[in-house]
């Protein structure tokens, strides 16, 4: 019987968190449940700080409302946790005993974890030490193995799609070429389906490296037949194929926790593509107009049903899994399928050391369509 649960939301904000914790807040609601919210992720779990949700005003109307109600904290592993000694020196410890402790001492029959591979990581790794977790795939990346979709993806894409559109009048009344950077460290999920949604003419994505001269000579072909402009898609870690993704602290040390960051592919595809074709071209980055405000339909349906999933699996007993979806149904697999040794796909260079993301396969419909009706994917 459970009595108690808590939410975290941990890593980059996505529009769906707070419907996966409406849906699981009113599924304690109907069956009698308290129900918390640990404030900043694995963070509020460390330094014991929650929130009642149930029949709390507070948690009230944020179905359409983009960010978490609990917070969200990026860069926190509590395997490995950045601490500042009273000297200044700097030293990452091991706190999860404490986490443990803390649950234990306040009695949380399961703790959900909203989040991606690197959260899920430390969700499976805190189930082997006694916390009972159960975890959600959150990302606008949709690079969560095994799941066919993470909530917050499909808000991305929309974004996108829509921030294609207004380029495609400005790009046609200037006779430019319109890039548009999207997020995607590793896959290239959003680039691909926003850059099919908004009839893009160049998709660049991570696991395809480009030749700038191919994208310029499909995008002169077009010239050649008179359309004078062009929309190139470019995900921020495509990169070209005698060369490397552009990053700004690619130097970051391993186990810091410190995410790699990525900047410029955009502005560079921008650059080269004007010298080689003649058009002006002009470089627009999203940036976290794709993570932020309201989330799609689609992705509230997801989020509740994900949320749901969530509580069914907790009072079935059923924890140190991930709620997923596979081939259209919502399921569940053990965490350690999902970050384990026995990954889906193999494990990438990444923010984490043992990333497990999954990448869009050379086979996947979205590339076939791509290919298909003659957007170029820079090979
Ligand atoms: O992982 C999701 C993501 O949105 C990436 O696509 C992006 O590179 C990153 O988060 C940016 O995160 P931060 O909030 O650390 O800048």
């Amino acid at each position: 019987m459970l009595k108690r649960v808590a939410i975290l939301a941990n890593g980059g904000d996505v529009a769906g968190l707070n419907p996966v914790i409406r849906a699981i807040k009113k599924s304690c609601e109907v069956y009698g449940i308290e129900c918390y919210g640990f404030i900043d992720g694995y963070k509020g779990l460390l330094e014991n700080k929650f929130v009642r949700l149930d029949f709390n005003p507070m948690a009230d109307g944020i179905l359409p409302k983009g960010g978490s109600i609990i917070g969200s904290s990026t860069n926190t592993i509590v395997f490995h946790y950045k601490v500042t000694n009273p000297d200044g020196t700097v030293e990452y410890r091991d706190l999860s005993d404490l986490c443990v402790q803390n649950v234990m001492k306040d009695g949380f029959d399961c703790v959900f974890t909203l989040g991606g591979d690197s959260t899920q990581k430390s969700a499976r790794d805190l189930f082997i030490k006694g916390i009972k977790t159960i975890g959600v795939p959150k990302t606008i990346d949709n690079d969560v193995a095994c799941t066919d979709i993470t909530f917050g993806y499909n808000t991305a894409v929309s974004v996108a799609s829509e921030a294609i559109d207004r380029l495609h009048t400005t790009a046609e009344t200037h006779h430019r070429i319109m890039c548009l950077e999207v997020m995607g460290r590793y896959a290239g999920w959003i680039a691909l389906e926003s850059a099919i949604a908004g009839g893009a003419d160049v998709a660049l994505i991570p696991e395809i490296p480009y030749d700038i001269n191919k994208v310029a000579q499909s995008l002169q072909r077009r010239i050649a037949k008179g359309k004078q402009f062009g929309i190139v898609v470019v995900a921020e870690g495509a990169q070209p194929k005698d060369g490397t993704a552009s990053t700004v602290n690619s130097n970051v040390s391993d186990g810091t926790g410190i995410a790699v960051k990525f900047a410029g592919a955009g502005d560079k595809v921008s650059k080269e593509l004007e010298k080689l074709t003649g058009l002006e071209s002009r470089c627009t980055t999203l940036g976290y107009m794709q993570r932020g405000g309201t989330p799609t339909a689609y992705d509230r349906v997801l989020s509740t049903k994900y949320g749901a999933k969530a509580m069914e699996l907790a009072m079935e007993g059923k924890f140190g899994v991930l709620t997923v979806i596979k081939n259209g149904k919502l399921d569940y697999v053990p965490l350690e399928d999902v970050v384990g040794n026995n990954k889906e796909l193999g494990a990438v260079e990444g923010g984490t050391k043992e990333s497990n993301v999954r990448l869009v396969t050379m086979d996947d419909e979205l590339v076939e369509t791509a290919r298909n009706i003659g957007i170029c994917l820079g090979d």
